[in-house]
């Protein structure tokens, strides 16, 4: 059993090897995260189906160069995709929680919703329930007339289970898609503030997202957002 001193250390040999700039080794820091993996989630796996997600958003969580070199953009967020049970919201909680907790880097911290979770407190309190996510996606500082949004730190946020919310939600009868109005609002936060916004999700392609949230959206997220598919089966037992 991992004693949290331990922990501790581990933690500090993950500091230390990010302190070399962009192109640290990476895949020692891939091993320390992955025994950071096995304590913190109970029967974690590495196989051939997740050993390249993993390590790819170890260097995106880390802006090590592995990722761009790899053809993606470390300026957009993560479209996490693939089919039920492979270990998508495992993997964004884990990043979520290590850099939150840890700070690989610090600036690459995000919190974590349900989709369900976001069309439900629009049915309760309407569109003043998604400001959080949006306009009010920001830290805040204290002022004399109360909190102010500070734009230079933006909250970048993950959104669990895009697609499987309600996208016809109702408040007093007015129905809206949430999730395309939280997405269309961030995209002008992602161009001015440089707000991330991340998704796992079970929908394919471009063409499932314009079915359920318009072609709008879907060419919104192709500029938001970096697509990697994780493949397997069913992990759960
Ligand atoms: N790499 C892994 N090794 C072992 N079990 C895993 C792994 N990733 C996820 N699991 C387990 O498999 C189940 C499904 O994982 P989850 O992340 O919810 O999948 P998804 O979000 O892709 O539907 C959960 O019980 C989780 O604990
Ligand atoms: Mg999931």
């Amino acid at each position: 059993m991992e004693t949290i001193n331990n922990l501790v250390n581990q933690i500090t040999d993950t500091k230390q090897i990010t302190n070399q700039g962009k192109d640290f080794d990476l895949d020692k820091l891939v091993e320390k995260l992955q025994e950071h993996a096995w304590v913190l989630i109970p029967g974690f796996i590495i196989d051939h189906h997740n050993m390249y997600i993993f390590k790819l958003l170890t260097a995106y969580f880390s802006g090590h160069k592995y990722f761009t070199d790899e053809g993606y953009d470390s300026a957009k967020g993560i479209y996490l995709k693939g089919p039920i049970g492979t270990g998508k919201t495992t993997l964004m909680v884990f990043f979520g929680t290590y850099i939150h907790k840890y700070g690989v880097e610090k600036s690459k911290s995000f919190l974590t919703t349900s989709t369900r979770d976001i069309s439900k407190k629009y049915a309760v309190d309407g569109f003043k329930a998604l400001e959080i996510y949006t306009k009010n996606s920001f830290q805040k500082k204290q002022t004399g007339y109360g909190e102010t949004p500070i734009t230079s730190k933006p909250i970048h946020r993950c959104f669990d289970d895009f697609g499987l919310e309600d996208s016809s939600s109702k408040f007093y009868g007015q129905t809206s898609n949430v999730m395309a109005e939280v997405i269309l609002d961030r995209y002008e936060l992602y161009k001015k503030y440089g707000m991330l916004t991340h998704f796992t999700t079970n929908l394919g392609g471009g063409d499932d997202v314009e079915a359920v949230y318009g072609n709008r959206v879907r060419s919104r997220l192709r500029e938001m957002v970096n697509v990697i598919e994780l493949y397997g089966d069913d992990r759960r037992k």
